[in-house]
């Protein structure tokens, strides 16, 4: 088997420029757009990603725009996306950027890394693709590429696996062009090394460096330990819908709590609940939230999971005779545009 050496980060950053996807944040080497396009890949495919990245351009082309953007604007692009505190500290870094820096971005790893909400992994990607530093980016499809060319069975969730990674790769950084191999390597992970199923060695530029396709276990890494089972929260949804005045539909969100999960962002109003409610008790809920329901027109049941909780919840479509002002009654196009509302409340509408 082959030692890690310049001939596998050569053969690797050839292989990206060669094999590489057309994707919108690959255009150019500005820190705001790698940035941007960093923080939303840790949330989704990269498929979703390009409507979400190309609409955030649109909206918010600079990192002066970022800056001066309301919360409410900035929830909303995000919306779907999850870990909405991410998009929190962007804004925040952002004003950094504009208010202490003259709107320039820090060119050093210390000093990416210096900015809100910017860990090791970003401010790896940030440094070597925008500024050709010689430091590693180390996600998910980075450790378990690694894991299987060393045979490496340290869990990839333990603290210290990602680091001995870095530590290994850094010593592999090319002189120039630092960004193909930290690209080379994701995208070897997404197009080749991947995640589910058996990898496409038979296509793999750095094949005959990879112990595990020696050996045959390439199924066999990355080692994850175990993870804890996610608490179950029941949940009883209530989407109320109000005729206004001028015959038009209204329906009751409101603004969660300034932290916690979702922290800030909308909900149709609801409660948590030891067990399915009864009509009865569903009607006797908006009662005490002064709706005055008139009927249920249907129910509906949807499961949501996040990274520590799973809501398991029914909804109950009431309509309604009052608009008490403990709630905010919006119409569909003002949910469209303006509520931002996040996936686990996105079914029911
Ligand atoms: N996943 C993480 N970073 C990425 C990038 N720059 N391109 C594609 N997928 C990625």
């Amino acid at each position: 088997m082959r030692e890690l050496n310049q001939e596998f980060t050569t053969k690797l950053t050839r292989w990206f420029r060669e094999n590489q996807r057309d994707l919108p944040w690959r255009k150019d080497k500005e820190p705001y757009h790698v940035w941007v396009s960093e923080i939303m890949l840790q949330q989704t495919r990269v498929e979703a990603v390009r409507e979400y990245y190309l609409r955030f351009m649109k909206e918010l082309p600079t990192v002066s725009d970022l800056a001066a953007a309301d919360e409410e604007t900035l929830l909303k692009l995000w919306q779907g996306l999850g870990y909405y505190n991410r998009i929190r500290n962007m804004h925040k870094a952002a004003e950094t950027v504009v208010g202490e820096l003259c709107g320039e971005f820090p060119e050093t790893f210390e000093g990416i890394r210096g900015l809100c909400g910017i860990g090791d992994y970003t401010a790896g990607a940030i440094g070597s693709i925008c500024f050709d530093l010689r430091v590693p980016a180390v996600d998910g499809n980075v450790l378990r590429v690694m894991s299987r060319i060393l045979e490496d069975g340290s869990d990839i969730k333990a603290a210290g696996t990602k680091k001995q990674i870095g530590s290994v790769l850094q010593e592999l950084y090319p002189e120039s062009n630092c960004g193909d191999f930290t690209q080379g390597l994701i995208e070897l992970g997404a197009l080749i090394c991947v995640p589910n199923g058996q990898p496409k060695c038979d296509m793999c530029p750095v094949a005959e460096f990879c112990k595990a396709r020696e050996h045959g276990t390439q199924m066999q890494y990355p080692v994850k330990s175990e993870k804890k089972p996610r608490k179950v929260v029941q949940k009883a949804v209530f989407v109320l819908r109000c005729v206004d005045e001028e015959g038009v539909e209204r329906y009751a969100v409101r603004k969660r709590p300034k932290s916690g999960l979702l922290a800030g962002l909308y909900e149709f109003p609801n409660v948590d609940v030891e067990r399915e409610l009864t009509l009865d008790e569903a009607i006797a809920v908006a009662e005490d939230w002064d709706c005055v329901p008139m009927h249920l027109t249907r129910s509906s049941e949807f499961k949501h999971i996040f990274t520590h909780v799973e809501w398991d919840m029914k909804g109950y479509y009431l309509d309604v005779h009052e608009m008490p002002a403990r709630f905010k009654w919006v119409t569909d196009e003002e949910m469209e545009a303006e509520v931002p509302l996040p996936s686990a409340f996105g079914y029911f509408l």
